[in-house]
C-alpha cells in the first residue's frame, strides 16, 4: 500500500517536471535509481557460455573467427565479408538503410556488438544461436552467395587456414576431389548450387555441412568477444551510484538528463529497451511504414516456425547442447496476433553512430524515428505496441541528446577491429 502511495505521489512529481516546473536540479527517486542502474553497463552479466557451440569460448576458435570474419573469399565473386556490412569502424554496421552484398537484401544491417548476449538474431529472430546466424549470409545470394562445399574447400586448401581449424575441430575430412565435393554445391533452392548437391552422396553432404557448421562455430567465438564499453551514459550513473544518489560532477548535461528522466519514464520507452544492452531482447510491432516491400514483411510471425523447424537450431544435430539446454527454443512462442509485424528490439547502445535505423533503414536519423514514438501511427501489418507521446519539440530534442550519450567505444583487444595479420599468425 505504501508503495501505491509512493508510485503516485511519484507519477504526480513527474507530470510537474514533464510541464517543466520542476526545479533544475532534481535528484533521483530510490526506484528511478534501480532502474538506472539496471540499465547500467556495470549490470552487464559475464557472458554465460552457448551450450549449442563448444567452441565458442575458445581463444583459438576466435582468432580463425576474426580471420572469417573479414576474409572476402568467403563470398561467390571473392568481394564481400562479414565485414563489408558490419564495419568496425561504424560499430558494426554499414551506414546504409538496406544492406548490398552481391546484391540488394531486404533489410538494416544491424550491429554485432553485444548481440552475444541475446536468445535471438535476425529482426526476426529466426535462428537461435550465433553460429547458425553466420551460416546464413554466407549463402544468401544477395550478401557474401557462395556455397558450402566452396568454402569447406579453401579451408582445406589454405595451409594456415587448415592447421588452425584442425587444431580446434580434429583432423578434416579431405574435400579436395571436384567430382566428390563439387565448388559449387548447396541446399540453397532455386540456385544451380541445388542440383550439385543434390548429385552429392548423404555421408559426404553430411561431412560439408559439418565443416560449414564448425566455420560458423569460430565466427561465433569472435563475435562473442564484441562487446560494448563503458559510455557517458554509465560514467554518470557509476558517478551517482558512488555518491549515494547525489549527482557530483557534470558528467551529462541538464538536457541530457531531462532527456534520460523522459527515457524512463513518461517516454516508457524502458518497456522495450531495457537492461544493460537497452533492449527486451523481445519482438514487437512499432507500425513503421512498409515501402516497396509485396508481400509486406511479417517479421516474428515467420521467423518463430523459421527458427522452430531450423536444423541449425539449439535442438538440432549440428548443436552441441544436450535438450535441457535449449530452454528459449523449447518455449518459444510460435503464434499469435502480436507476432505479426513483430521485430526484435534492437540496442540502443552506440545508435548515435549506426544510422540509419530500424529494420527497414526506415529512417535515416534519429529525429524522424523520435517523430514516429511521437505519433505512433496504426500499422500497415498487424497492431502496433506502441502509443503516441505528445512530447514537445524540446522534449524529444532532449530525448535525441540523450540517446547520444550511449555511444562508446567496442570494449575489444584492438587487433580485433580491423583484418587479422594473417602472415602473423602461427
Ligand atoms: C550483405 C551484407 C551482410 C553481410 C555480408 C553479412 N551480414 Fe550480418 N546482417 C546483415 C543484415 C541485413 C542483417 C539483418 C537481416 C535480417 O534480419 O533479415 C544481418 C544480421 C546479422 C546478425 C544479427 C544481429 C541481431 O541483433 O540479431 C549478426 C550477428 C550478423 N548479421 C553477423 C554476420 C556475420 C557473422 C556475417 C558473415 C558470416 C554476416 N553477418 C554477413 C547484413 C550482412
Ligand atoms: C513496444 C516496445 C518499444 C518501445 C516502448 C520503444 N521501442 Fe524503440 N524499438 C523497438 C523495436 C521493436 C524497434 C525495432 C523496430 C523495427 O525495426 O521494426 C525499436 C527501434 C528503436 C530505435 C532504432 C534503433 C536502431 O538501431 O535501428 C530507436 C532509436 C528507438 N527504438 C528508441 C526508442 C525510444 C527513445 C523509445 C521511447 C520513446 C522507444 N524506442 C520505445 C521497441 C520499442
Amino acid at each position: 500500500m505504501g508503495r501505491i502511495v509512493f508510485n503516485l505521489a511519484f507519477a504526480a512529481a513527474l507530470f510537474l517536471w514533464d510541464v517543466g516546473t520542476a526545479p533544475a536540479k532534481q535528484t533521483w527517486s530510490a526506484e528511478e535509481v534501480r532502474i538506472l542502474r539496471s540499465l547500467w553497463i556495470g549490470n552487464l552479466p559475464r557472458l554465460s557460455k552457448d551450450p549449442s557451440n563448444a567452441v565458442g569460448s575458445n581463444p583459438k576458435a576466435a582468432k580463425l573467427g576474426h580471420r572469417l570474419f573479414f576474409d572476402k573469399r568467403f563470398s561467390g565473386n571473392g568481394t564481400i565479408a562479414c565485414a563489408t556490412c558490419h564495419q568496425p569502424d561504424r560499430r558494426f554496421t554499414d551506414g546504409i538503410p538496406v544492406a548490398k552484398g552481391m546484391g540488394k537484401t531486404t533489410r538494416n544491417s544491424p550491429t554485432i556488438i553485444g548481440t552475444a548476449h541475446s536468445p535471438w538474431f535476425f529482426w526476426d529472430g529466426r535462428t537461435d544461436s550465433q553460429w547458425s546466424q553466420a551460416l546464413k549470409p554466407m549463402e544468401a545470394r544477395d550478401e557474401q552467395g557462395g556455397a558450402r562445399t566452396g568454402y569447406a574447400k579453401i579451408v582445406y586448401t589454405d595451409p594456415s587456414y587448415r592447421k588452425a581449424y584442425e587444431e580446434i575441430f580434429g583432423v578434416m575430412a579431405d574435400v579436395s576431389d571436384s567430382e566428390r565435393f563439387p565448388p559449387q554445391a548447396a541446399p540453397i533452392d532455386g540456385t544451380a548450387s541445388l542440383k550439385a548437391w543434390k548429385d552429392m552422396s548423404a555421408a559426404d553432404r553430411k561431412t560439408i555441412t559439418g565443416i560449414f557448421v564448425n566455420i560458423g562455430k569460430a565466427i561465433a567465438a569472435y563475435e562473442r568477444l564484441i562487446m560494448p564499453g563503458p559510455s557517458r551514459f554509465d560514467e554518470y550513473v557509476d558517478a551517482l551510484l558512488k555518491s549515494d544518489n547525489t549527482p557530483g560532477k557534470q558528467i551529462l548535461t541538464d538536457a541530457e538528463i531531462a532527456g534520460l528522466r523522459l527515457f524512463i519514464n513518461s517516454g516508457k520507452c524502458i518497456q522495450c529497451h531495457n537492461g544493460p544492452l537497452l533492449t527486451n531482447n523481445d519482438f514487437h510491432n512499432t507500425g513503421l511504414p512498409i515501402e516497396n516491400k509485396t508481400p509486406k514483411d511479417e517479421g516474428r510471425m515467420q521467423g518463430a516456425p523459421a527458427v522452430r523447424n531450423s536444423e541449425f537450431n539449439c535442438l538440432g544435430r549440428y548443436s552441441n547442447a544436450g535438450n535441457k539446454e535449449c530452454a528459449e527454443l523449447e518455449f518459444i512462442k510460435l503464434e499469435g496476433p502480436d507476432l505479426l509485424g513483430a521485430f526484435k528490439t534492437p540496442t540502443l547502445r552506440n545508435v548515435g553512430l549506426t544510422a540509419p535505423y530500424m529494420h527497414d533503414g526506415q529512417f535515416s536519423t534519429l529525429d524522424e524515428v523520435l517523430s514516429h514514438y511521437n505519433q505512433a501511427p496504426d500499422a500497415p501489418i498487424g497492431i502496433t505496441d506502441i502509443v503516441p507521446l505528445t512530447f514537445t519539440p524540446e522534449q524529444l530534442d532532449q530525448l535525441r541528446r540523450f540517446l547520444l550519450t550511449l555511444d562508446s567505444p567496442v570494449n575489444v583487444a584492438l587487433e580485433f577491429l580491423s583484418p587479422p595479420n594473417v602472415s602473423a599468425s602461427p
